[in-house]
């Protein structure tokens, strides 16, 4: 995926949760939360490639990857509805059982992110480090718990 590919998909995702002011069907929670952490996965991976010397420093581009992950961050959240554990997913059903827990993992993973724009103006490597391990802390937090493991 280009980066202009990914800020107009990212573009949609935001207009599209703006939107729908009503919740989505379950089919559409599934597909636009895999949607968005697609896209996380992909601004994540770069700045963690920034942060881990893989790739050269350049602060406007990972402040703007940090600031479209701090929002696309924000998008999973609304579609773990009812009903949306069936279908192609790799969700465990502990998301439906366990909510309190899978909320209160969900929260610290925003608010990490919420961190990560900062973090990559100071335009210090060490300080956009820390802030991308804890990110990642979060997000391995999450996965260890509620999310099917990838066979093979
Ligand atoms: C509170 C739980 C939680 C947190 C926090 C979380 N994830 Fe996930 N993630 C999931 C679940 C559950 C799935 C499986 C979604 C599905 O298949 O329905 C998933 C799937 C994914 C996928 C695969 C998407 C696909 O199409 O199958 C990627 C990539 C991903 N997450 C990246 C991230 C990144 C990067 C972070 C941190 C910035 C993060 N996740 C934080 C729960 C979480």
């Amino acid at each position: 995926m280009s980066r202009k590919q990914i800020l107009v998909l990212a573009a949609v995702l935001a207009t599209m949760t703006a939107a729908v002011a009503q919740t989505p069907k379950p089919e559409d929670q599934l597909k636009l939360r895999k949607a968005a952490y697609t896209l996380m996965g992909y601004t994540f991976g770069s700045l963690d490639a920034m942060a881990g010397g893989k790739r050269a420093f350049n602060t406007d581009e990972a402040v703007r990857n940090a600031e479209l992950l701090a929002q696309l961050a924000t998008i999973p959240k609304g579609f773990f509805g009812e009903g949306s554990d069936k279908g192609e997913t790799r969700a465990k059903p502990e998301v439906w059982t366990n909510r309190a827990d899978f909320d209160a993992k969900m929260d610290k993973m925003v608010q990490e992110t919420g961190k990560l724009p900062q973090a990559a103006r100071s335009a210090d490597v060490a300080t956009l480090k820390k802030a991308v391990q804890d990110v990642d802390a979060a997000c391995s937090a999450c996965h260890d718990d509620y999310r099917v493991k990838r066979r093979g």
